[in-house]
C-alpha cells in the first residue's frame, strides 16, 4: 500500500480550496480535487499545475454524485477529506433557501456516507464565523453563543451539528470544523485568487474591480455604526494563512484526543471598511472611487476572532499582514484581466 497521504478536496478549484491544494502539496500531502466547476474555472487546474510544476489530480464531479465519488474513493487510499464545496452567498441564500439546503446539506451527507464506507479517518469542514450571528461580546471564542441570520448561516450551523452527531455514531473517524473569518488576498505569484462570478458581494474583490475599472465605484455600506470610524469591523485573514490552517488541522487530527472540535480561524484583529479602503490606496497608489451609502441589510457592526484555540491546539497562527493580502489581490486582479483577454 502506498504511504502517500491522499486528501480529497471538494471545491478544490474554488478560492480557498485552490490555495489549500497548494498548501497541502507544499507540506507533503497529495490533494485530489473533486469539483464540478459550477463556481470555478477549469483553467484554475492549469494555473495550479504551473505553480506546482506537476500534474494535479482532479475529478469533475459533484459531491452528490455518489456513484462517481465511490469510484474515486476506491481508486486511492484516502487519508482525509477537506469539504469546501458549498454555496456561500448570504443574500442569495435568503432568496433561494431550498437550493442552499439541498446543496449544503446534501453534499455533506454524501461526504459523510463516503468517509464511513471507505473508512477515511480524518474530516475537515469549512464553517464560518457567520455561526456567531451578531455577537454580544467580541472577540468571539468557540464558546460564544451561536445563532444564524440567513439560510446560509443556518446551513453552516446545522452542518457542524450534523458532523458531531455523525461522529458519535461511528468509531475512529475524527473531524474538525474551521470557522473562517473574512478571507482575502491571493497567492504571492498573483496567478491564483478570488474571481467572483458577476458582481462581487465581498469588499476586497469589489475594491480591486473598481480600481481596475470593471466597476464604477465602491459603495461603503454605512458609516453610522457604533465603531470608531462608523464603518463595520471584520477580521480579514490572508487566504494563504487560512490554507495553512487546513494543513495544521490535518496534522492535529492525526493525534487528536477529541473526536470533534470547532476552531476559529482568523487573525484576532479587527479592521474597518474605511481602513481597508485607505490601506488599499496606500499600498497600490490607486485613487479609489468610493462613496458612503446606506447600510446593507443583515450586516453586523463588528466581529473578530479570539484565536487562542487555533494557536494552542493547531499550533497555527496567521503570519501575513493585511497589506500583503491587499497587494496580492491587486496583483491577481491585474493578472486575471490580461489572462481573460
Ligand atoms: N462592504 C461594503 N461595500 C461592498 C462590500 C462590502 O461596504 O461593496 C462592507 C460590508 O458592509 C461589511 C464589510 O465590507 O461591513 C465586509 O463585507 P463582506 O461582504 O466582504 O463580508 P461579510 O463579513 O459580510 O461576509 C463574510 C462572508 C460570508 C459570511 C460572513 C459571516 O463573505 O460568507 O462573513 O459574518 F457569512
Amino acid at each position: 500500500m502506498s504511504d502517500k497521504k491522499y486528501i480529497i478536496v471538494t471545491g478544490g478549484a474554488g478560492y480557498i480550496g485552490s490555495h489549500t491544494v497548494l498548501a497541502l502539496r507544499n507540506n507533503g500531502y497529495h490533494p485530489i480535487i473533486v469539483d464540478d466547476f459550477r463556481n470555478a474555472n477549469k483553467d484554475v487546474i492549469e494555473r495550479l499545475e504551473s505553480l506546482l510544476d506537476e500534474e494535479v489530480i482532479y475529478f469533475s464531479a459533484a459531491c452528490q454524485e455518489e456513484p462517481r465519488l465511490r469510484g474515486i474513493f476506491s481508486q486511492f487510499p484516502i487519508h482525509g477529506v477537506i469539504h469546501f464545496a458549498a454555496y456561500k452567498a448570504v443574500g442569495e441564500s435568503v432568496e433561494k433557501p431550498l437550493m442552499y439546503f439541498d446543496n449544503n446539506f446534501g453534499s455533506l451527507i454524501s461526504m459523510l456516507e463516503l468517509i464511513k464506507e471507505f473508512n477515511v479517518k480524518h474530516f475537515v469542514f469549512s464553517s464560518s464565523c457567520t455561526v456567531y450571528g451578531d455577537p454580544k461580546q467580541i472577540p468571539v471564542d468557540e464558546n460564544s453563543p451561536v445563532s444564524y441570520n440567513s439560510p446560509y448561516g443556518f446551513t453552516k450551523k446545522v452542518n457542524e451539528e450534523m458532523i458531531e452527531q455523525f461522529i458519535e455514531s461511528v468509531s475512529e473517524i475524527k473531524a474538525i470544523s474551521l470557522r473562517y473569518f473574512n478571507p482575502i488576498g491571493a497567492h504571492e505569484s498573483g496567478k491564483i485568487g478570488e474571481e467572483p462570478d458577476g458582481i462581487p458581494n465581498n469588499l476586497l474583490p469589489f475594491i480591486t474591480q473598481t480600481a481596475i475599472g470593471k466597476r464604477e465605484e465602491l459603495t461603503i455600506f454605512g458609516d453610522d455604526y457604533d465603531t470608531p470610524d462608523g464603518t463595520c469591523i471584520r477580521d480579514y485573514i490572508h487566504v494563504a494563512d487560512l490554507a495553512e490552517a487546513h494543513v495544521a488541522a490535518l496534522n492535529y487530527l492525526a493525534d487528536a484526543n477529541d473526536r470533534t472540535t470547532v476552531v476559529n480561524v482568523g487573525t484576532g484583529k479587527g479592521t474597518s471598511v474605511m481602513e481597508m479602503v485607505n490601506y488599499f490606496q496606500e499600498e497600490t497608489g490607486v485613487d479609489l472611487n468610493y462613496r458612503i451609502g446606506n447600510r446593507r441589510e443583515g450586516d453586523i457592526p463588528s466581529i473578530y476572532a479570539n484565536t487562542s484555540k487555533a494557536n494552542n491546539l493547531l499550533n497555527w497562527e496567521a503570519k501575513r499582514s493585511i497589506r500583503e493580502a491587499i497587494s496580492s489581490s491587486w496583483k491577481f486582479e491585474q493578472f486575471i484581466k490580461e489572462f481573460r483577454k
